[in-house]
């Protein structure tokens, strides 16, 4: 029987406790990305990642038309190391500069203080809400953002569908439990049949709430999304909800407020959803191949010339880490979301 102080919280509520409390929250107690962080993304491993995103950016500008005003969004910033080095790259492209709106869309005041501090000399603005962008054309970057976004699981026992959440007896006392649920609903609200041939659903709601913002002003105005994330192609999904503490995986119930939760994107289901929404993927690649792509080896040997050794090896390790296949570049993966019409496809296969 069911002891009348038992909670039940659902996964993703969980998740957004543990990450974003306003007090208790990871991302709002400690800055993740300092010296003594917990982890290191790619702009902030080596520049030569945002250069490339900016050339990107540029491109596709042009592939647009070079409209006079367009949006850049950076959802979700962290210290705000991209969009500065983005931006000191823009700035020696004057028209296109001059035709950037910039915008930054983070939850996190800690590291949107942060971000302000740094990017001071630069007109951005910071939004809460996506519906505070202008109307025109949209360029949408997200490098690991929906990877921290909170997620549902569901999981198939002897053909019924439970969804696994939390119960929790005392604070600080918690279990998984697997409830019942009817998850015809959640696929007739999104459009698609979430559970053929699967065993386990990984799914967001809030990326859901995302995407399905960004198609429409993209179907709009048109544009693009440009995730760079940790996930992976196949249609099966797997249970990918992981805890890291101190560098070390951990019991997702333990450290609360101290580790890191996130998951693994499931490409395949990122790309039925932007259809579903009516746009398309243009691109999908992984993430070493496409700085290759664009150009990194050349800008590396660019910066490295007349350095010294040190210097140079420096380059080459940084570069190394972003795009060799058993560093980050395998295992995270860039998608290209766009209208329907657009041919872009600069940093993927033709
Ligand atoms: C893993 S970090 C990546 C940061 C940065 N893009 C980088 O590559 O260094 C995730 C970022 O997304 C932000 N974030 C997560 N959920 C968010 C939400 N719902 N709205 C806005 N920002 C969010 C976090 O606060 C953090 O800045």
């Amino acid at each position: 029987m069911k002891n009348s102080k038992e909670k039940h919280i659902s996964l993703d509520s969980f998740i957004n406790k543990a990450l974003y409390d306003k007090k208790k929250g990871y991302y709002s107690k400690k800055d993740p990305f300092g010296k003594s962080g917990d982890f290191i993304t790619s702009p902030n491993i080596s520049i030569m990642f945002s250069e490339m995103l900016a050339i990107w950016c540029i491109a596709f500008w042009e592939n647009l038309g070079r409209p006079k005003k367009i949006n850049l969004v950076e959802l979700g910033g962290g210290n705000g190391e991209m969009i500065y080095r983005m931006i000191k790259v823009f700035e020696k492209f004057n028209k296109f500069n001059e035709s950037c709106n910039f915008y930054m869309h983070e939850k996190s005041s800690l590291l949107k203080n942060i971000q302000k501090k740094k990017l001071f000399s630069y007109k951005i603005k910071w939004i809460n809400s996506l519906n505070e962008i202008k109307n025109g054309p949209n360029i949408f970057l997200a490098n690991e953002f929906f990877d921290s976004l909170p997620i549902k699981q569901f999981i198939k026992k002897k053909n019924k569908w439970f969804e696994k959440k939390i119960e929790s007896s005392h604070p600080q006392n918690y279990k998984f439990i697997d409830t019942i649920t009817n998850i015809k609903k959640l696929e007739k609200k999104i459009g698609i049949n979430l559970s053929a041939n699967q065993k386990i659903i990984e799914f967001s709601p809030l990326s859901y709430k995302y995407l399905n913002t960004i198609s429409k002003k993209i179907n709009i105005f048109k544009g693009g999304l440009l995730i760079l994330d940790y996930g992976y192609f196949e249609k099966k999904m797997k249970n990918t909800l992981q805890s890291v503490y101190k560098h070390k995986f951990n019991n997702i119930f333990h450290n609360l407020g101290n580790a890191d939760i996130t998951y693994s994107i499931n490409f395949y289901l990122i790309k039925n959803i932007v259809n579903k929404l009516k746009l398309k993927v243009a691109g999908l690649t992984t993430q070493g191949e496409f700085l290759t792509r664009l150009g990194i080896l050349q800008r590396a040997e660019i910066l490295a010339k007349n350095l010294v050794f040190s210097k140079k090896s420096d380059i080459y390790y940084r570069l190394n880490r972003l795009i060799n296949d058993r560093q980050m570049g395998k295992i995270f993966k860039v998608m290209f979301v766009t209208t329907k019409k657009n041919r872009f496809k600069l940093g993927f296969k033709n």
